[in-house]
């Protein structure tokens, strides 16, 4: 298992709110190498899909239908400690409570429209990159 390496999306909100470049900005400013990238969208079935670990959650239904509302980006990134890292760089899940400065804190207006998603664990980032690129599509 690579521990170098995190998957994100930027979400519907922040690419709605034209903060496709400002996010990747802070990304490549902060360290992080772009191994893949992808400007995209998610059918809700697809959205159902990625988010299935949370299908008992309540919040499941809202975040489906709010992930396959519009465009995407989706990347890998590159970085040592990039789990924990990246986590630290986009800021806590609500951005009512991300740190001054963080991706959430500067872009999210919600804990559901929060700008951007960060992979967990190393496992999951594994698993979310290769749920969006092939091994061709990474450099
Ligand atoms: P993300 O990191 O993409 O992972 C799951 C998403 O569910 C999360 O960001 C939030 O946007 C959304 N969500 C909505 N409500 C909650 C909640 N109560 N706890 C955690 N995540 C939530």
């Amino acid at each position: 298992m690579e521990s170098n390496k995190t998957f994100t999306m930027i979400k519907p909100d922040a690419v709605a709110n034209g903060h496709i470049g400002a996010i990747l900005d802070k990304i490549t400013s902060n360290g992080f190498k772009i191994v893949a990238l992808k400007y995209t969208a998610l059918s809700a079935e697809k959205a159902g899909e990625f988010y299935s670990v949370h299908k008992e959650r309540p919040f499941y239904k809202d975040l489906v239908s709010f992930m396959s509302s519009g465009p995407i980006v989706a990347a890998i990134l590159e970085k040592d400690n990039a789990i924990e890292d990246y986590r630290k760089l986009i800021g806590a899940t609500d951005p009512s409570k991300a740190e001054p400065g963080t991706i959430r804190n500067l872009f999210a207006k919600s804990i559901d429209a929060n700008a951007v998603h960060g992979s967990d664990s190393d496992e999951n980032a594994a698993i979310e990159g290769n749920f969006f690129f092939s091994a061709f599509e990474r450099f």
